[in-house]
């Protein structure tokens, strides 16, 4: 890599989405949190940094600050929202709160400059309520609006620039180009950097992090504990064990497959454990989301470092931990939404030298052409997600046998229906919940009260946002009438319609 972009995290809501639109045009960034190192901050190549917005007004007495020394490190930098304002205030400028809050679409007076080059729509997205009134010295205004004199403003000699709206989100119609200006007008950069370019780059930096270590790979059918040990085996061969875990949490049938699948298409060394006792022991009696996920994240490093004194000793354990859980699981000092397993809810005590996680600066869908780009197979690749800590998330309270057999049987009529009805890969991701709701109805000529089981399913790129997915009335009629039919305890079938936020894909 020879273009490296830093997006410093001020708390804003749309930092990650300031990430994918420096990916999408061809710069590889990393969102890192705003009180990294220098070190970590200039990395091997630093081109440029972007601040980010957030929720502070940079007059509070806690407002969050960068480490001074990002200002001289000699890469442009534009400041975005109160990334903007943070600049204007670390150089003495005037910040205050206009009367009222600027909020959602707006036209933008641009001046002639090459961050706005090319632009054919003036409309950009605020969402504010400080602004700069007094411009530091050496900086100029180079947009307004007509509720905010500086909209944009230029420091050209030291290369630092600000724009008071947002233009990663798609309500700024030419918010990807000025984007783009940035990387290509300010900060010269060539731009061709894509994710099938980077697997040399990733095998490199395994190889250096493992050195003539042994690997051992949590293996669990989905696409990144696919794609994460696909890789590393490239990297470094037959020094990569994988374990797949049963931990009688997964679908039905779904550790036969995904054995047979792997033993016919890889060469990976795998082994089989049949944990199903131990993980429902420990969950037994349990009911809080957060508990049940850092149980299960135990139980799996537990049983990994059991393997691994078989097996003689591994120095990594490999994770397919990817950005959303880096970022969901509140490592930037943002709010923790869920543990993800492979990220938050793992214990703290572990007998590894350390953890690998290769995927952990990828986004969804930029795993996914990473896997293809390994050559896996496209139907491996494109398997909808499946969550580390299994049916037990897709269980409201108790997990207990009789209640995973519901999600499960609920769960492959759903699949096989969205297969007939030919949808497989047109939806994200579909899966049934079961709610632990009881309700009254009549079955057969009898009174009921029986349980209620959800239907989700969504579509996402990178699962950060979703929306509900649009699926006919007959597939949804038969998923019902099949699932109340087979189920001996289910009366009841409803569709979530959530989308996320505010909702979340999984219930727990
Ligand atoms: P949520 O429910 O947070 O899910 O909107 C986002 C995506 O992540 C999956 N998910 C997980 N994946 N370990 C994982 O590997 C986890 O603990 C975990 N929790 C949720 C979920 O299925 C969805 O695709």
């Amino acid at each position: 890599m020879n273009e490296r972009i830093v997006i410093v995290d001020f708390g804003g809501q749309y930092n990650q989405l300031i990430a994918r639109r420096v990916r999408e045009a061809g710069v590889f960034c990393e969102l890192l949190p705003r009180t990294s190192s220098v070190e970590k901050i200039k990395g091997k190549v630093l081109s440029g940094i972007i601040l980010t917005g957030g929720p502070d007004s940079v007059m509070g007495e806690n407002a969050r600050k960068a480490i001074p020394q990002i200002f001289e490190l000699g890469v442009p930098i534009l400041g975005i929202c109160y990334g903007m304002q943070y600049i204007a205030h670390e150089f003495k400028g005037v910040i205050g709160r206009g009367k009222k809050r600027e909020y959602g679409r707006t036209t933008a007076y641009f001046t002639e400059h090459p961050l706005f080059e090319g632009l054919d729509d003036n409309t950009v997205w605020m969402n504010h309520n400080d602004s700069v009134f007094e411009l530091p010295s050496g900086f100029e205004s180079i947009a307004h609006t007509d509720n905010c004199a500086v909209a944009a403003f230029a420091n050209e000699e030291k290369k630092i620039y600000g724009f008071q709206f947002h233009p990663e989100v798609n309500q700024c119609k030419n918010g990807t180009r000025m984007i783009k200006n940035f990387l290509k007008n300010i900060c010269n950069l060539k731009c061709d950097w894509k994710i099938e370019n980077f697997t040399e780059e990733l095998i490199a930096s395994i190889v250096e992090q493992v050195g003539d270590g042994r690997v051992i790979a949590g293996l669990s059918g989905g696409v990144d504990s696919s794609v994460a040990s696909a890789l590393v085996h490239r990297a470094i061969g037959d020094r990569l064990t994988c374990i797949f875990v049963d931990h009688g949490l997964l679908r039905k049938n779904e550790a036969e497959e995904v054995l047979a699948f792997y033993a016919k298409e890889f060469g990976l060394n795998i082994k089989h454990v049949d944990a199903k006792k131990r993980f429902l022991d420990k969950l037994k009696g349990v009911t809080d989301p957060e508990t049940k996920r850092k149980i299960i994240g135990e139980e799996f490093v537990r049983v990994f470092e059991e393997e691994a004194l078989m097996l003689g000793g591994a120095d990594f354990l490999l994770q397919g931990t990817i950005y959303s859980d880096v970022i969901e699981s509140g490592h930037h000092g943002s709010a923790v939404i869920k543990s993800h397993h492979n990220v938050g809810g793992l214990p703290k005590n572990i007998s590894f030298k350390g953890l690998l996680e290769p995927l952990r600066t990828l986004f969804k869908d930029e795993v996914r052409q990473l896997g293809e780009a390994l050559g896996i197979p496209h139907e491996l690749v494109w398997r909808q997600p499946f969550p580390g800590p299994g049916l037990a998330i897709r269980v409201k309270g108790e997990v207990t046998e009789e209640r995973l057999e519901i999600v499960r049987e609920s769960d492959a009529i759903l699949r096989e229906e969205v297969a007939k009805a030919g949808l497989e890969h047109d939806i994200w991701q579909y899966f049934t919940v079961f709610t632990g709701v009881q309700s009254v109805g009549v079955k057969g000529d009898e009174r009921s009260y029986d349980y209620c089981v959800a239907v989700r399913a969504v579509n996402s790129s990178d699962a950060m946002t979703v929306e509900w997915a649009h699926l006919p009335y007959e597939l949804l009629m038969r998923v019902s009438e099949r699932i109340i039919g087979e189920i001996e305890s289910v009366n009841r079938v409803v569709y979530d319609i959530t989308a996320k936020p505010p909702g979340t894909i999984e219930w727990e």
